[in-house]
């Protein structure tokens, strides 16, 4: 394998685990907060879970990221991590997974800055992670390799319907404070 293949496969990895570690975080925050399953709400392990996960998909997506940017047949510069719709190939797919990281970022700079934030302004920003998740999903469909194994569709899209579906029951039964 040469040098090119081994950061193309780490990135593939990488990207997978952390959309993995960012789905997790999501189900276990909605669920936390969602009137439908109260119990949950004092439920020390879920909490945990949620909050490791918050943690754990950042430097995943560290090595996601820089791994692309060693990888010289992918042609993705530092600048493209920060600004979308620069890279010259798969254009929107790329752009997307900017987007998607500049979101994710926010979400979880201003939830460690959490205790010196207005609260208003604190739960809007944290709410950007829905639109984050969607975006990072699409980036997912329209630019990876291993997201169209079935293995992995069937996985991607059932945490997907199972997160729509968490969301409106937040929507229909209200959230504990
Ligand atoms: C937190 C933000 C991001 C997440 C969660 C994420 C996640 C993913 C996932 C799950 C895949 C599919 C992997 C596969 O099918 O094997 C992927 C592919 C890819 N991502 Fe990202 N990504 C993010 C940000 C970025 C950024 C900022 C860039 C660069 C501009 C980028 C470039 C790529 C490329 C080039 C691929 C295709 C790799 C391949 O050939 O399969 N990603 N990403």
């Amino acid at each position: 394998m040469d040098q090119n293949t081994f950061f193309w496969v780490l990135a593939r990895v990488a990207g997978l685990s952390c959309f993995a570690a960012l789905s997790i975080s999501l189900l276990t925050g909605v669920a936390l907060r969602s009137a439908l399953f109260e119990g949950l709400a004092s439920n020390r392990a879920v909490r945990s879970t949620h909050e490791f996960t918050a943690l754990l998909w950042a430097p995943l997506g560290l090595v996601h990221v820089l791994s692309l940017t060693l990888d010289e047949a992918a042609r993705i510069g530092l600048l493209d991590l920060v600004i979308p719709f620069r890279v010259p190939y798969g254009t929107l797919a790329m752009g997307l997974g900017t987007i998607a990281l500049d979101l994710y970022l926010l979400v979880a700079v201003t939830g460690w800055l959490r205790r010196s934030m207005d609260t208003r302004w604190w739960q809007w920003i944290h709410r950007l992670a829905y639109p984050a998740y969607l975006v990072s999903f699409l980036h997912a469909v329209l630019g990876g390799t291993d997201f169209s194994l079935p293995v992995v569709t069937a996985l991607a899209w059932t945490t997907a319907a199972a997160l729509a579906v968490l969301s409106v029951a937040r929507m229909v039964w209200g959230r504990v404070s």
